[in-house]
């Protein structure tokens, strides 16, 4: 590896890996391609300013002579790629975007990257590829049941790897990721939505009983666990990069509004995400045993780091949180708030 385009390195998960590369090894050169949708952020690479070893360029997935046009110009050998539409309520409320980005946009990438002789293709990919998982913990040859737009677009993702590995014999890996949190994640998923809206005292709407279970991993952890498997997972392989800590979301929000020292009268239930998947769990013993790799954070200190970020950086979340988002969160939350209030 010596010059890796980084697809999607504008957003959360991404500008961590960016951010740990360019810092980690002056070596490689990374190029971080962007479209700059509402989630991709300048700011996230701010830290990076002036680095060498470093170079960012605007630029969609889906445009083939856009791509081809950035592996050549920088000699690119690797491709990581995180881009997509990340938002399941976002792809409840309209799936195009993530058919667009998620599946054709994939394709597109890998063709790209085929038709450059790119050595390592690397999909960035998600554990709701595998949907509800009732017990137990999910292991890489289950079954694929996604059961949002969002997953089933990034099932479609996949698959469109495999096969370039299997049909073109293109060097690939995948990794499988969970639930992440951490600073510079973009207001509208459950942990960052919460602490800015409670630091203003504003409600906070948890769907339907708030049982539902997630897997929480720290956006350092799973950069680092990306990295493992680009640099050391076999050629066709999928890896689960878990947190292997798994919550009822309303321990979770009773945690962070302890951490933050606010009142659980801050809770409101609202009516449920359709088709809701109850629980994810996954194991990681395949990316532990085989790769080595090593959670670095607990939950507890990871999340009052995260609280402690976005209190010292409202710089960074106030200004997100104006036109496109407030539309956005009126889509989504005004009438179910509202049900709330009037049956409370
Ligand atoms: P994000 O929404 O914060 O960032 C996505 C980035 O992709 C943004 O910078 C956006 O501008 C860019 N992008 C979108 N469409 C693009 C296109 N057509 N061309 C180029 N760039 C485009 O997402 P995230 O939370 O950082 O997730 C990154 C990846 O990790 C995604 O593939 C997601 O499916 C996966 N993942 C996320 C989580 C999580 O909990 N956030 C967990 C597991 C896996
Ligand atoms: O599991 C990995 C996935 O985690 C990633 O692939 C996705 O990109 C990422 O968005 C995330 O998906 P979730 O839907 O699990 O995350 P979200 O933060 O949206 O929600 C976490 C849980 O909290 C989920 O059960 C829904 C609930 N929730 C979420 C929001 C935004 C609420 O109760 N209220 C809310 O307002």
């Amino acid at each position: 590896m010596k010059n890796i385009l980084v697809t999607g390195g504008a957003g959360f998960i991404g500008s961590a890996f960016v951010r740990l590369i360019v810092n980690d090894y002056p070596n490689y050169h990374i190029v971080t391609f962007d479209k700059l949708t509402y989630a991709g952020n300048l700011d996230n690479l701010q830290p990076l300013k002036g680095a060498q070893n470093h170079t960012f360029v605007q630029g969609d997935i889906a445009d083939l002579e856009g791509v081809r046009g950035v592996l050549e110009e920088h000699d690119i050998d690797t491709v990581v790629n995180f881009a997509a539409e990340s938002h399941v309520d976002r792809s409840i409320l309209d799936p195009e975007a993530f058919i667009r980005t998620d599946v054709f946009g994939v394709y597109r990438l890998l063709e790209a990257a085929h038709q450059h002789g790119i050595g390592r293709f690397m999909q960035v990919s998600t554990d709701e590829v595998y949907g509800d998982v009732e017990s137990g913990f999910s292991t890489e040859d289950d079954n694929f049941l996604p059961n949002s737009p969002y997953a089933a677009s990034k099932a479609s993702g996949e698959l469109m790897v495999r096969s370039y590995h299997v049909t073109y014999g293109m060097d690939t890996v995948t990794s499988r990721g969970s639930n992440t949190y951490g600073p510079y994640q973009y207001p509208e998923k459950l942990i960052p939505f919460f602490i800015t809206e409670a630091a203003d005292d504003r409600s906070l709407p948890v769907y339907g009983d708030g049982m539902q279970v997630r897997d929480w991993l720290h956006v350092d952890d799973h950069a680092s666990g990306v990295l493992k498997v680009l640099e050391n997972g076999k050629s066709g392989e999928v890896y689960n990069i878990a947190g292997e800590d798994i919550r009822h979301n309303i321990d979770v929000i009773k945690l962070l509004l302890d951490i933050m020292d606010k009142p659980q009268s801050l809770i409101k239930y609202v009516r449920d995400r359709e088709g809701h998947d109850r629980r994810y769990a996954m194991s990681a013993q395949k990316a532990e045993k085989e790769l080595g790799w090593e959670r670095q954070h607990t939950f507890e200190a990871g999340l009052k780091q995260t609280v402690q970020w976005y209190l010292d950086n409202e710089w960074w979340w106030r200004k997100i949180k104006t036109g496109e988002y407030l539309e956005y969160y009126k889509k989504q939350y005004a009438e179910r708030l509202a049900q709330a209030e009037s049956t409370s």
